[in-house]
């Protein structure tokens, strides 16, 4: 199935104006006008998963440290918000609260798998197929995506309807055949090494071409004309004009 996607997707939510990966950065990227995002999920230590970009606390929490040595019973105690304190505590999400409020705000998500070293690949699509198990979030608000193959796979195997984008650097041969052997949607590339030759390619493949960070609107204008379906944006709400 291929995604009806916007041109315009936050990044992380719409982290120039609000902490990146929470709810209250997801509501300021619907308010920015994208509705869609891509944001990130991952294992914390009891296997729950978590919306947070890193494999350690340090950069976006007020602590430190491994996100493996962290529980859900410390999740209340760790303020995800570290760029912008005027706007006040915001706990790391668990995905099964984002979806939620993914749901009520009627937003699209480009879920991205983060796997990190601490965790097998099998233990984070099983963990990431038991909370949609129990959800009801529509199929066709939710891209799943990663750079990590193995991942991918799993992720074809549990949700073998579910619409697929392979991340990568650069559309090398080993994307493609990954996008085909998995019938995958997308690639999600990254813009500052695009070329209008890897744009065709793709789009001959029957491939949907999205674009990340893009903060520049005038960087990338000319690549929505090469056949870019969406791009990821940091601050969504430079674009919508
Ligand atoms: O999903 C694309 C993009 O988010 C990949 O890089 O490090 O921002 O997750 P990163
Ligand atoms: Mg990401």
């Amino acid at each position: 199935m291929q995604p009806e996607l916007p041109i315009v997707m936050g990044h992380r939510g719409a982290p120039s104006i609000a902490p990146e990966n929470t709810l209250l950065g997801f509501t300021a990227c619907f308010q920015a006008g994208a509705r869609w995002t891509e944001t990130d999920v991952c294992l914390i230590g009891d296997g729950t998963p978590v919306i947070f970009h890193d494999s350690t606390l340090d950069r976006c929490t007020d602590q430190s440290g491994s996100v493996a040595d962290i529980d859900c019973a410390d999740l209340s105690r760790i303020n995800a918000n570290q760029a912008f304190p005027e706007q006040g505590f915001q706990s790391i999400p668990t995905l099964r609260q984002a979806l939620v409020h993914f749901e009520a705000l009627g937003m699209g998500i480009n879920l991205e798998l983060k796997r990190h070293d601490h965790v097998a690949p099998e233990a984070l699509v099983e963990a990431v197929g038991n909370v949609f198990k129990t959800s009801d979030f529509p199929a066709g608000q939710l891209m799943l995506s990663s750079f990590d193959f193995d991942a991918l796979r799993l992720a074809r195997e549990a949700f073998p309807t579910a619409t697929l984008a392979v991340i990568a650097e650069n559309l090398d041969a080993d994307v493609l055949d990954v996008a085909a052997e998995l019938k995958a949607s997308a690639v999600n590339l990254w813009w500052e090494t695009l070329s209008f030759d890897q744009v065709r390619q793709a789009r001959a493949k029957g491939l949907l071409v999205n674009i990340w960070t893009a903060n520049q609107p005038e960087k990338v204008a000319s690549m929505i004309e090469w056949g870019v379906t969406s791009l990821m944006s940091d601050c969504p709400q430079l674009f919508q004009a």
